[in-house]
């Protein structure tokens, strides 16, 4: 009897990862599970993914920092993680197991590295290349001076670097297949091809990783033969950035829904006023339903100036009456009679999906997914 839930279906999310792949013609594809996989459960989400993909179809999960992958660790999670973002130190460096995987993205994080004392761990590392966001990377001038390069790689190799990967990101890879995605593979491919022909055997062997799709980068076959894996993440659950971007190719399923119960209902008089500020007064009588979900939930304040916008009960749209509080907010259900305390009222649903809440309210889905696991009660339903 939960006051307010967020909904993940795990069906949806196994069937995402398949088409995702199918689109990459079958290519390994590491889940980008960061932040707490973009709000919808670090753990619950790491798990499913293990049970149900084996290896060779997921090979990695890929967090931001290592803080997410301890979370990870400490619930049991096995399968191998790329770190890609997280500060590096020699704490660090010490700290990795054979499982994890690190980002190296400039040539500080080579140097450091090169400076170790002891070469008692492996650690895995994927080298990522700035190919014009402009954001994280290795400059590709770099390797204007290959042999000092490979040098520096040498001195990272014995002190237990292992090359796993080569990667690097999409700035805009949400609009149709436009010139920068198109520069920015050419320029990854002449990387990858420079660094396969002067790969010196004593590096070992040359990364077997090599990725640069996103989403959108897959949804718009950024690819080239040198791809090995794709990185998916906002697509595995079911959404897109935003209702301007293209549709993908291929179906996706919503995986997250949130949910609250009306809470009270009160039938207002004309001049009556609605919660903090009374910013709303009745201009006739109102039937108004109090429902447990507000800011603290993910339900952003701005939502309650929308016209569009509003909460379903029975799938019809009760619109916000008066300000979104942080646990609570208002409806207007004058036309449900049905409607009674215990009832569900949906935000986040098939009827109001949270693309066009986020183009509504001059957001990205990312940041509106990412806000909800605050508080909100996970509840995971279909394939565990
Ligand atoms: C380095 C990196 N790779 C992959 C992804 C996944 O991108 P998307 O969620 O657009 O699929 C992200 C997301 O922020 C990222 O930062």
């Amino acid at each position: 009897m939960g006051s307010a839930e967020l909904i993940i279906d795990l069906d949806h999310l196994g069937h995402n990862f398949k088409v995702l792949r199918l689109a990459s013609l079958n290519l390994p594809s590491f889940a980008v599970i960061k932040a707490r996989s973009y709000g919808l459960g670090a753990v619950e989400i790491a798990k499913y993914f293990e049970k149900n993909f084996p290896v060779a179809e997921l090979p990695l999960f890929c967090l931001a920092r290592f803080e997410e992958v301890e979370v990870l660790r400490k619930a049991g999670v096995t399968r191998d993680c790329l770190v890609m973002s997280g500060s590096h130190s020699h704490e660090l460096y010490e700290n990795l197991s054979q499982r994890d995987h690190l980002c190296f993205s400039s040539l500080e994080d080579l140097q450091l590295f090169a400076s170790r004392k002891t070469s008692k761990n492996i650690v895995k590392a994927h080298l990522h290349f700035n190919t014009g966001m402009n954001r994280l990377g290795l400059s590709p001038s770099l390797l204007e001076n290959l042999p000092e390069v490979i040098q520096l790689l040498k001195s990272c190799s014995q002190k237990g670097m292992v090359f796993e990967g080569l990667m690097s990101h999409l700035a805009c890879a949400e609009q149709e297949r436009v010139k920068m995605s198109d520069f920015q593979l050419k320029s990854f491919d002449k990387i990858v091809s420079a660094l396969k022909l002067s790969w010196p055997s004593i590096l070992g062997a040359f990364p077997k990783w090599i990725h640069l799709e996103n989403s959108e980068g897959v949804a718009h076959d950024v690819r080239s033969s040198n791809i090995t894996a794709i990185r998916p993440g906002l697509h595995l659950w079911g959404i897109r950035e935003d209702t301007s971007t293209p549709r993908a190719k291929y179906e996706l399923k919503a995986v997250a829904c949130v949910r609250g119960r009306v809470r009270q209902i009160h039938e207002l008089k004309s001049g009556d006023g609605i919660g903090y500020g009374l910013s709303h007064i009745c201009s006739k009588e109102t039937r108004s339903a109090t429902v447990n979900l507000g800011y603290a939930d993910g339900l952003l304040r701005q939502a309650a100036n929308s016209s569009k916008l509003g909460l379903f009960i029975d799938g019809k749209r009760a619109p916000f009456l008066g300000r979104i509080s942080m646990d609570l907010c208002s409806v207007d259900v004058s036309e449900m009679s049905q409607v009674k305390v215990g009832d569900w009222a949906y935000w986040i649903c098939a009827e109001q999906p949270l693309e066009k809440i986020a183009t509504e309210l001059q957001t990205i889905t990312y940041e509106m997914q990412c806000s909800l696991g605050a508080r909100l009660v996970p509840v995971y339903k279909g394939a565990s």
